[in-house]
């Protein structure tokens, strides 16, 4: 049994699988880390109500964000004990000026064997290129997108007859596979 979890904040913009697997490790005895703090800039995430079902803190940031707002929210992650911030899902660029605050600490996790397919349409753009392989990346957080340290990938067969649909779920289930199993990785380190 862990004695002290670490805290981690998940920050998302939407359905929330990935922050749902994070929890439902995070719930064992024996897991090392406990989600302390969900962040969303959607303010009907679906992720929300997962994290609030689950007693934990939410806030919504604004959409502009701005330097005060960042700093604010750095400031309260950081009387938290936030050790490391997730990216699950979070639609929306942090400044060099957050990501300041928490040097090697955020992670994300991103639907494509980087350095392949950054940004959006993932699974599209990797059926389209009729790529015998996708998958999922997690990486730490830098200044240009998806573009940070490698920390662990996933790799995930396409098939002749797949649909962006069928991908899609195969990937997202690795994801939520992958993303605790390393997130215990990195607190234990
Ligand atoms: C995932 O595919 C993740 O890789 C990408 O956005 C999606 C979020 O899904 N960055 P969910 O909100 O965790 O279900």
């Amino acid at each position: 049994m862990i004695k002290e979890k670490v805290n981690i904040a998940v920050f998302i913009s939407g359905r929330g699988t990935n922050l749902k697997a994070l929890i439902l490790r995070s719930n064992k005895k024996t897991c090392n880390y406990k989600i302390a703090y969900v962040i969303s800039n959607k303010k009907n995430a679906a992720g929300l109500k997962i994290a609030k079902k689950n007693k934990i803190i939410t806030k919504v940031i604004s959409q502009s964000f701005l330097k005060i707002e960042q700093k604010k929210l750095a400031k309260i992650l950081i009387n938290k004990n936030i050790k490391f911030i997730c990216l699950a899902g979070f639609m929306k660029i942090l400044s060099p000026y957050f990501l300041n605050f928490f040097k090697n600490k955020i992670i994300n996790i991103h639907p494509s064997l980087l350095p392949k397919y950054k940004g959006l349409n993932t699974h599209k753009r990797a059926l389209e290129a009729k790529e015998k392989f996708s998958g999922c990346t997690i990486h730490y957080v830098s200044k240009k997108l998806d573009s940070g340290k490698i920390i662990a990938k996933k790799k995930v067969k396409i098939f002749k007859k797949d649909t962006l649909k069928k991908l899609e779920k195969r990937v997202l289930k690795e994801e939520n596979k992958l993303y605790p199993l390393v997130l215990e990785k990195l607190v234990r380190s």
